[in-house]
C-alpha cells in the first residue's frame, strides 16, 4: 500500500540520525515499526546503542530485533526519541496516541534531547484537530471525566477494541475527543490536564525537533 511505502521511507530515514553510543527512545505504531526494524539491523551490524521503549509492543519488537532495552531507572538521558504521530502541523505541534501509547510516549519525549517524528505525508495538516485527540483517563468514575471533557467542547468517545474497552499499558482508558479544529492548543492542553481523572492528553506541543515526512516514491522531506 502507498501509505506503507511512505511510512517505511520515513521510518528508515531516522537511522541516519543515530550515532554509536546513543540512548534511543523507541516510539510506537506502524511507522515506528520500520524505524525499530532498521535500528535492529544497525545493532546486528555491530553498532553499540541502547534503547527505552514507549510501549510493551515496541519493547517486544525491539527485543526480538536484539536491540538492548534498558529499564527506565537506568536511564541518565535519552539522546534521540524516534516516534510517529497522528497529525503534525508546520510548527511541529503534534497529536499522538492513536495507538494508545501517548502517556509513555510523552514521558520519553520530555526526557529526550531531541525528538524525531516519522510520518507519512497525509499526516501533515494546516491545523490540528481533524484526528480525534486521545485523552488518557483513569477508569475510576470515568463517566464524570467524560462529562467534564464534553464541557471542553469535545465529543468524547470511549475507545474500544474488539468489543471491549481498550486498556492502555498503564491500566487506563482512552477517550477520543473530536474537536474538528484546535485553534488554541496550549490552552486546551492546560484545560484538559486540569480535569481530575485525566492522566495525559495527546497534544505534543513543544517536543518535536524535526519531522521526517515520507512519500510513497521513497523520498523523505525534513522539516525543522
Ligand atoms: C501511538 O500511541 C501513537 O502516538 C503513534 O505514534 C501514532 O498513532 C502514529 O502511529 P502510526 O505510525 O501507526 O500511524
Amino acid at each position: 500500500m502507498q501509505q506503507d511505502l511512505a511510512k517505511k521511507a520515513a521510518g528508515e530515514a531516522a537511522a541516519a540520525y543515530i550515532q554509536p553510543g546513543m540512548t534511543i527512545g523507541l516510539g510506537t505504531g506502524s511507522t515506528a515499526y520500520y524505524a525499530i526494524m532498521r535500528i535492529g539491523e544497525l545493532v546486528r551490524n555491530g553498532m553499540q546503542l541502547q534503547a527505552v521503549a514507549t510501549s510493551a509492543a515496541s519493547e517486544e519488537l525491539a527485543r526480538a530485533q536484539q536491540i538492548p532495552i534498558i529499564p527506565f531507572e537506568q536511564v541518565d538521558s535519552i539522546d534521540l526519541d524516534i516516534d510517529g504521530a497522528d497529525e503534525a502541523d508546520e510548527s511541529l505541534q503534534l497529536i499522538k496516541g492513536g495507538g494508545g501509547a501517548l502517556l509513555r510516549e510523552k514521558i520519553v519525549a520530555a526526557a529526550a534531547k531531541e525528538m524525531l517524528v516519522i510520518m507519512d505525508a497525509s499526516k501533515l495538516v494546516k491545523q490540528l484537530g481533524n484526528f480525534p485527540l486521545p485523552v488518557e483517563i483513569i477508569p475510576f468514575a470515568w463517566e464524570l471525566t467524560f462529562r467534564h471533557l464534553e464541557q471542553s467542547g469535545a465529543s468524547p468517545v470511549l475507545r474500544r477494541k474488539e468489543g471491549k474497552i481498550f486498556i492502555t499499558d498503564n491500566g487506563n482508558y482512552i477517550l477520543d475527543c473530536h474537536y474538528g479544529r484546535i485553534t488554541a492548543a496550549p490552552e486546551l492542553h492546560r484545560q484538559l490536564n486540569d480535569i481530575p481523572g485525566v492522566v495525559e492528553n495527546g497534544l505534543f506541543l513543544r517536543y518535536a525537533s524535526r519531522l521526517l515526512i515520507g512519500y510513497a516514491d521513497g523520498s523523505v522531506r525534513s522539516l525543522s
